[in-house]
């Protein structure tokens, strides 16, 4: 392992980092493994003040008004290129640097780099630009669920949750039907890599993935610069001043903001349903009502739990001297459950008064981009599901994802129950 390590460090400093940084402190700092409730050791964060240092030197807040106010000060921004890169940003294979999503994505970029690039995107993510989606999200939802009906137990996140986002993002970006699979896969593989790589075979799997990916969207420039489309790919290859890097680090921004963490609200939506007979019941009544069902499942349950934020200069942070640079974990579903905010914050309760105050999509000029993708593709999906199958019960154990950012099942049995015959 002294071998296994010492390559790592050879093979990216920037993976030591991350998890100096983020994966093994907030191990010890929660002394839980990501695939248990996390929620217990937010409130034990939150009982310690409004922001508060871990033993680690780490500081992170569950304070909902800390967050907010953090996420909107423009004093603060993303953490520093290379500070979260999973991936060595001096890579080359057959002498072509390797793109870090992670560390070049707008999502991880200041302004004005973030602004320029956001703009580009940002057309397909307007309420007109979600209605010319939503055709696409309800005929997406009606095939998977026809597939599923023919079992009467199936895998509600890989064979329904996870599909549904895929096809939806395949479709906004121009990628041809038959690459979906392989789309699946690049996107885990980035995903994954949100948590650190462990070792060696992770990093491999990692580097494969994004190799795969950059070659797949080479093809998919050229052919979109012959025939161009109506679609994201499209735009982004007729903006000439645009650097292949930043085309490629856009699109799997897209790609994997837009499907792990949609695929992990169906799931822990659905969760919450079995969980709560008279909820389903309602749901079943009143389709509508997927609405609310969704919403509350991103404050109480949500699929990102946290991001960090960092002083561009020193500064006073809740009465405490932060150094310029210093990283703070916004503890977004520690936030969620704010009781200053939150009646009665641990309930799960569709429609409550204050519920669109969660902090799930973020806030500030990162406010998740896809938050109306995802919220009608959440509605979709819960509106199919429990129409189609109003029975609908676990049928095994659930297996969680071994993940502390993203909260969700990676394996979710479940039984039909008795189909209602769909006209
Ligand atoms: C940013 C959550 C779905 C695209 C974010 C951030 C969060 C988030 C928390 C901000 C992170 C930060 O402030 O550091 C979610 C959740 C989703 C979801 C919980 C599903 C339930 C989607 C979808 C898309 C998308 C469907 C697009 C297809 C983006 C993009 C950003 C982003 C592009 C970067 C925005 C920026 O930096 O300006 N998302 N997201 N997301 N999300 Fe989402």
């Amino acid at each position: 392992s002294v071998v296994k390590n010492a390559t790592l460090l050879f093979l990216g400093r920037s993976v030591v980092r991350l998890q100096a940084l983020l994966g093994d402190p907030a191990a010890r700092l929660f002394g839980m493994s990501p695939s248990r409730d996390p929620y217990p050791a937010y409130e034990a964060v939150r009982a310690r003040g409004t922001l508060v240092k871990s033993r680690m030197g780490l500081y992170l807040t569950a304070s909902h008004e800390l967050c907010l106010d953090l996420l909107k000060r423009p004093d603060f921004g993303t953490l520093p290129a290379g500070a979260l890169s999973p991936v060595d940003s001096n890579a080359h294979v057959d002498g072509r640097r390797l793109v870090n999503p992670v560390e070049e994505s707008f999502l991880v970029r200041n302004p004005p780099d973030h602004t320029r690039l956001r703009r580009l995107v940002a057309p397909w993510f307007t309420p007109k630009g979600l209605r010319a989606q939503a055709a696409t999200v309800e005929r997406v939802v009606e095939e998977y669920l026809d597939d599923a009906a023919r079992h009467s137990t199936f895998d509600l996140v890989g064979d329904f949750a996870a599909r549904v986002p895929i096809q939806v993002i395949a479709d906004l970006l121009g990628v041809p039907g038959a690459d979906h699979q392989a789309f699946a896969r690049w996107g885990s593989a980035l995903v994954n890599a949100l948590d650190g790589v462990r070792d060696l075979g992770e990093m491999r799997a990692l580097h494969r993935g994004l190799r795969e990916f950059e070659a797949f969207l080479d093809d998919l420039v050229e052919h979109r610069r012959r025939e161009p489309g109506d679609d994201i790919v499209s735009a982004l290859v007729a903006h000439d001043d645009l650097t292949r890097e930043d085309l490629i680090a856009t699109t799997e921004l897209l790609l994997v903001a837009g499907f792990e963490t949609t695929v992990n609200l169906i799931g822990n939506a659905v969760l919450a349903v079995l969980a709560h007979p008279r909820v389903r019941e309602r749901l079943i009544d009143d389709p509508a009502y997927a609405d609310a069902v969704i919403e509350e499942t991103l404050r109480l349950d949500p699929p990102v739990q946290y991001t960090v934020r960092i002083p561009f200069k020193s500064t006073r942070v809740a009465g405490t001297w932060i150094p310029k640079g210093t990283p703070i974990m916004l503890m977004l579903a520690a936030a969620n459950r704010d009781p200053a905010v939150f009646a009665d914050p641990h309930r799960f309760e569709p429609g409550r008064p204050d519920g669109r105050e969660h902090l799930a999509f973020s806030s500030g000029i990162h406010y998740c981009l896809g938050a109306g993708l995802a919220r009608m593709e959440g509605a979709a999906a819960l509106r199919g599901l429990f129409g189609r199958f109003p029975d609908l019960r676990a049928a095994g154990r659930v297996r969680r994802r071994p993940s502390r950012v993203i909260r969700g099942a990676a394996r979710f049995p479940v039984h039909t129950g008795a189909a209602r015959h769909h006209t």
